[in-house]
């Protein structure tokens, strides 16, 4: 059973009272930690879109993966028939991704505190887009040079499952409900840990429509 803790020992006031769900050592999700932020994360996202469109990528077996993606920072994701890689030009534009907005990092650093790792410095922002039927399978995230730095999860939109699997892909899963504005973080023991999405169900959300968000904040590259 998870652990169900509410915080009041933060420093900082204004988390004061975060509901903290411990799914393992290392695992936490913060429910509605982002809400306050929730409709200008959307509106920036909306402008990330623009600049670098989202794009259903291809995985290294030629599958079409369900999810639509786009990135923003330093360096973004990528997956095409030669794998999976971080790459600082989207090879759709020819252009940089755009620049990681000052409140992504922020709240991405003050979640990653919150479940317990700090001096969280994204340096990439995975976008994906979740219509209904899309599905992420399960899967480690380690095309990261970096695996001190934990994996801050934030969820818009309509509601989805979230896989939480183990250390191994045998692991069976844990099916966690996410909403709009919660927040899920992994590292340390938990960092190499599978997880992934369960095929989204029609649903409705005033902010977003049929539509999931989520922003995937990571550390990529190694510290300069
Ligand atoms: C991911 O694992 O990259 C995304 C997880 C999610 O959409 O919640
Ligand atoms: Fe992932």
């Amino acid at each position: 059973m998870p652990v169900q803790q509410t915080l009041f020992d933060t420093a900082d006031p204004s988390t004061a009272g975060v509901e903290a769900i411990e799914l393992e050592s290392g695992a936490t999700i913060l429910r509605g930690f982002a809400l306050e932020d929730a409709a200008a994360l959307l509106v920036a996202i909306e402008r990330i879109a623009d600049a670098a469109p989202l794009r259903h990528m291809t995985t290294a077996r030629g599958w079409r993966m369900s999810v639509a993606t786009t990135n923003c920072g330093d360096a973004g994701w990528l997956s095409d028939r030669s794998g999976y890689r971080y790459d600082a030009i989207d090879p759709e534009t020819g252009r940089q991704w755009p620049a990681l907005p000052e409140l992504f990092a922020d709240l991405a650093a003050r979640a990653a505190r919150e479940a317990g790792f700090a001096h969280f410095e994204p340096d990439a922002c995975l976008v994906n887009r979740y219509a209904p039927g899309a599905r992420l399978a399960l899967h480690q995230d380690r095309n990261e040079l970096d695996f001190d730095a934990p994996i801050v999860s934030v969820s818009l939109g309509v509601p989805a499952t979230f896989l939480w699997g183990g250390a191994t892909r045998a692991d069976r899963p844990r099916r966690v409900r996410v909403e709009h504005g919660d927040i899920v973080v992994w590292g340390g023991p938990a960092r190499l840990n599978f997880h992934g999405v369960d095929t989204l169900r029609e649903s409705y959300h005033a902010l977003t429509g049929s539509v999931r968000f989520n922003l995937t904040f990571r550390r990529a590259l190694l510290r300069r």
